[in-house]
């Protein structure tokens, strides 16, 4: 028998991505980014996204085995994400998905896209080593995870209302500073004054692991609304927003690896791309002599190679999708 290799297929949201993984490691990897379309809306149009990853989905496919060389015959499954997202985009790649499988009779599975997410730093050169506490920051969650191994994952905390990079998202938005919000608030915060304004660094000076972030976006409001929102006073609104989000999940990440008593740190998710966050993270974990991984930059946000990863590892386990095609746009880890 040849040796496995499974073509991954993310489309939970704006990104349509494809990447092709294997015994040889990461071969190909594809993606196609609609965040130009939805820029012009302010933010994801649902019916929009599914459209746009069906039109996509089969060019970025024949561009990944061009440029790993290889054909449909070699592939052993195919994975794709099942969910959590928007319901018609998961059902583009889903479709897709299990369509080719059948066609080239091959098993598919259905793939959980924070578990992607979390398995995102395996791809890297040095990658860390289980068990470890994992911090998933994306635009649709906040969770700390404790990672026994591939599959055996327990909920440590997670927010009660926005998500991070919702959080940033919606600051961004309420300073105008267009979509996405995430990488737009970064840059600039870049000019701010740390001194200037003092954030909250909510539910820190309690028990629990969990979070809550909706009450920051409601700070960053209140203090716009009682300045003149010049471009100085924006990007020291900008730097104390995300100083607070920075340190409220360091805070948060240090109480887990203690509480467990691990010293690897897995952070990742759209949010891990960002550099003070990186920077408070690293600062924290030298206190306490922890390490921490995190995925290149591209791969931090929605991509195919962390679907193709996930699913190499299940199918190698011998799992695989039953007949009926499955997407939820909501679903626990
Ligand atoms: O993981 P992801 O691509 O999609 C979801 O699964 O949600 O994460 C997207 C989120 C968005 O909220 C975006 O604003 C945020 O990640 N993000 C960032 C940065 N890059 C992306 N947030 C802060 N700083 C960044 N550099
Ligand atoms: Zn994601």
């Amino acid at each position: 028998t040849q040796p496995p290799l499974v073509l991954g297929i993310e489309t939970s949201c704006d990104e349509t991505g494809v990447a092709l993984y294997g015994e040889r490691g990461l071969l190909a990897d594809a993606l196609y980014s609609q965040i130009d379309m939805h820029a012009e809306y302010g933010g994801v149009v649902p019916e929009l996204a599914s459209r746009d990853h069906v039109r996509k989905l089969i060019p970025l496919i024949k561009q990944c085995f061009a440029n790993a060389s290889v054909t449909s015959r070699e592939l052993s499954g195919v994975a794709y994400t099942s969910g959590p997202g928007l319901v018609g985009a998961l059902f583009a790649g889903a479709s897709v998905a299990r369509s080719l499988a059948y066609a080239w009779d091959i098993p598919s599975i259905g793939v959980h896209h924070m578990e992607g997410h979390l398995l995102a730093p395996m791809l890297e050169t040095t990658p860390p080593s289980f068990p470890f506490v994992a911090l998933l920051v994306s635009g649709g969650h906040t969770q700390l995870i404790k990672v026994n191994q591939i599959g055996d994952y327990q909920l440590l905390g997670e927010s009660l209302d926005d998500a991070a990079g919702e959080a940033f998202d919606k600051t961004a938005k309420l300073l105008n500073l267009g979509y996405p919000g995430g990488p737009a608030l970064a840059a600039c915060a870049k000019n701010g004054n740390p001194e200037r304004f003092n954030f909250p660094r909510p539910m820190t000076n309690r028990p629990g692991l969990d979070f809550s972030f909706s009450g920051l976006k409601t700070f960053a409001l209140t203090t716009s609304q009682q300045h003149a929102l010049d471009e100085q006073t924006c990007a020291d609104i900008a730097r104390a927003f995300e100083d607070a989000v920075a340190d409220t999940l360091a805070i948060k990440c240090k109480r887990a690896l203690t509480q467990t008593g691990l010293s690897t740190l897995v952070v990742a998710g759209g949010v891990s791309a960002n550099q003070r966050l990186r920077k408070t993270l690293d600062q924290m974990a030298k206190e306490i002599s922890a390490k921490v991984f995190y995925p290149r930059h591209e791969f931090c946000t929605d991509n195919g190679a962390m679907i193709a990863y996930a699913g190499y590892q299940r199918l190698l386990a011998g799992e695989f999708d039953e007949l009926s095609i499955k997407a939820r746009p909501r679903w626990p880890l």
